[in-house]
């Protein structure tokens, strides 16, 4: 390490020899006799160390202190030593009220000099590599902190699958042991509208209520079997248009909505399983209707990214708010009072096991737009 060193005195002889002193020490020296010298090569280039007389006839050594500082990067404390005259006030209350690290008396030996030189440049030193240690933990911290929320993302992901099988598993046998008994209430109703003799005319309402309920039971119940069902994918070329026109059937939009469809031409072939991809849609195109509670509109489009396909559904309804964003893709978690929470964790799924990823932005009262990405093509080996 090269410091470099800036010497003021306006006593020349005094000033060469200090000049040959700290080069024999090592270091890079500028010696100058005034203060506006001094200030201007302190302007072009940075100094680690000024040894100044502050007793200079043009500037008052504060001044002059005051105006090198200002010189220098604001993260950078300049080191200055004066050089201060016996006769003067004393050295320390100067050398404090200037804001100086050190001084030296005059006449002072070559040997206190140098002392005082070594020390500070010790100091300088010890501080660099202070701030070098400083830099380095810092930038270990971020490391630290980027490992420590992919640790997080990890293990919320490990949970979530986790979630996934177990409920999964209960969901099976529950939806198989439902199966039969809405089965059986369903057969009854049918038997009582068609074959019993009941006179009073609100019992018929009371069957077709009960034919209602056991209607959205039974989708629940799809639902928590479809949840359930853990087969391989089965990917073959197939028209994403088809998929999205099955998925719009079967997701039964009701006439208050208004859809549109913008399908690319370049998405019109896809490699992926055709059920899952229409179930995940259907997922989707139901979360949208249901977030409309009047008028509205429901906007499908897909697009061609690079290697990916993008599937985009969009919805102008009353959005989501920060804390259904933090858990939408939590298993079980839903905002409804007859929801089952598990349409998006199945989307993820599905996306996920074809490659892809989803993507949701969502604003409360304005809308949400979910954007699935596939890759378009079957990947080589
Ligand atoms: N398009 C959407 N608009 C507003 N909220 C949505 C939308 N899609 C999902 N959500 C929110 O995410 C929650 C979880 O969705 P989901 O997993 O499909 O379960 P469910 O529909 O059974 O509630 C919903 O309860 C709802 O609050
Ligand atoms: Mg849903």
């Amino acid at each position: 390490m090269n410091e470099k060193i800036l010497l003021l005195d306006d006593d020349k002889l005094l000033l060469s020899s200090m000049e040959k002193v700290v080069k024999s020490e090592g270091f890079s020296v500028d010696g100058v006799d005034n203060c506006r010298e001094a200030l201007k090569l302190l302007k072009q280039k940075p100094y680690d160390l000024i040894v100044a007389n502050v007793k200079m006839p043009e500037m008052d050594g504060i001044e002059f202190i005051e105006k090198a500082r200002r010189t220098q990067d604001d993260d950078k404390k300049i080191r200055v030593i004066i050089i201060a005259g016996q006769a003067s006030e004393e050295a320390p209350v100067k050398a404090i009220k200037m804001q100086a690290s050190d001084y030296l008396l005059k006449p002072f030996e070559t040997n206190d000099f140098i002392h005082v030189i070594n020390k500070n440049i010790r100091y300088i030193r010890l501080n660099k590599e202070k701030e070098q240690y400083v830099r380095q933990l810092e930038e270990k911290n971020k490391e630290l902190e980027k490992a420590n929320i992919k640790y997080l993302k990890v293990k919320k992901e490990l949970i979530r699958k986790e979630g996934l099988s177990m409920i999964g598993k209960i969901a099976s046998s529950v939806g198989h042991e439902l199966r039969n008994p809405l089965g059986s209430i369903k057969n009854v109703a049918f038997f009582l509208k068609k074959y019993v003799n009941i006179e009073d005319p609100t019992a018929d309402e009371y069957i077709d209520t009960l034919n209602d309920e056991v209607r959205t039971a039974e989708n629940i119940l799809s639902d928590l079997l479809n949840f359930s069902k853990k087969e391989k994918l089965n990917k073959k070329e197939v028209s994403l248009a088809k998929i999205v026109e099955k998925a719009l059937d079967s997701a039964t939009i009701p006439e208050r909505i208004s859809l549109k469809s913008k399908l690319s031409r370049e998405t019109c072939k896809i490699y992926a399983d055709p059920d899952k991809l229409q179930q995940a849609l259907k997922n989707i195109l139901e979360n949208s209707v249901s977030s409309i509670e009047k008028k509205g509109e429901i906007n499908i489009k897909t697009e061609k990214e690079d290697s990916q396909i993008l599937i985009k559904v969009s919805d102008d309804g009353q959005g989501m708010s920060e804390n259904t964003k933090k858990n939408m893709f939590i298993p079980l978690y839903t905002t409804k009072t007859r929801g089952l929470g598990l349409g998006l964790p199945v989307v993820k799924d599905i996306v996920e096991n074809h490659g892809g990823n989803i993507d949701i932005e969502s604003s409360y009262d304005c809308g949400t737009e979910v954007v699935l990405r596939i890759p378009a093509r079957r990947k080589k080996g």
